[in-house]
């Protein structure tokens, strides 16, 4: 079953000569449970398509389907709320708000729903990120491996049924990385989460069952049976 339809998906940034096809008609079926990577160069479009994919950012043209909704028909606002009960996102800069600390900005999405955080659940994505004794800090106050750690606690807190994540290892050392890894490997077998993933670095790609690779907006290739097919 798809969990996400795109369906000639565009998106322009700027306009005459400096304009650029971040995602040009892009056409794209996601099955629900499944774990999917995207690749490709700086600038191919990654980010901006997997923003459109959450509902973060709007095409110009084409449809976005998302659990049976059509994120370019509904309005702002039901577009906010289905974002929050039915996603997850890990931003490429964390995107985490200053004047909260950790705990508070990994329950924002909870408060801003009417929902009682699930703290068993958070206590033990704090202990498996090695954030637990720094739940009281400010972003300001952790590296950004740290960072990026609490990004991702943020995004899966929720149990949200598709998780998006920009690069999550990107600032992360080897070993850190290898277990974020694992952390959203056992979200996908255990919960059936869907995943779609950015990555630049190649060797965390035996985890994806299909791996998309964009170049100037497109998707040109797109393996189904993984890295040893690549
Ligand atoms: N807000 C913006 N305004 C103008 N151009 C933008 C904007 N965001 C992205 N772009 C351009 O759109 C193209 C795609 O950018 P995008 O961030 O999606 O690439 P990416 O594949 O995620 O790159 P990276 O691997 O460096 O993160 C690039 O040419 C970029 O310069
Ligand atoms: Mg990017």
């Amino acid at each position: 079953m798809k969990v996400l339809q795109l369906n000639d998906v565009t998106k322009t940034y700027g306009k005459d000569r400096a304009q650029v096809h971040a995602v040009n008609k892009v056409s794209l079926d996601i099955e629900r449970g499944s774990f999917t990577s995207i690749i490709g160069r700086s600038g191919s479009g990654k980010s901006t398509l997997l923003k459109i994919c959450a509902g973060l950012l709007k095409p110009e043209e084409g449809s976005v389907i998302l659990d049976g909704d059509d994120l370019t028909k509904i309005k702002d606002k039901n577009r906010c709320t289905i974002r929050r009960r039915k996603v997850g996102f890990v931003f490429q800069n964390f995107e985490l708000i200053p004047e909260f600390n950790l705990m508070e900005n990994v329950c924002v999405p909870f408060y801003l729903d009417d929902r009682t955080p699930d703290m068993e659940y958070i206590d033990e994505l704090l202990k498996v990120t090695y954030l637990y004794d720094k739940k009281d800090r400010f972003p300001e106050e952790l590296s950004g491996g740290e960072q990026q750690c609490m990004a991702i606690v943020r995004a899966l807190a929720t149990r949200p049924a598709i998780i998006f994540a920009d690069e999550p290892t990107g600032n992360l050392d080897m070993r850190t990385g290898e277990e974020i890894m694992e952390l959203l490997n056992y979200c996908n077998v255990r919960y059936q989460q869907t995943i779609l993933m950015v990555t630049h670095n190649l060797e965390l790609l035996q985890s994806a069952y299909r791996i998309l690779k964009m170049q100037d907006g497109r998707i040109v290739e797109d393996y189904d049976k993984g890295i040893e097919n690549l």
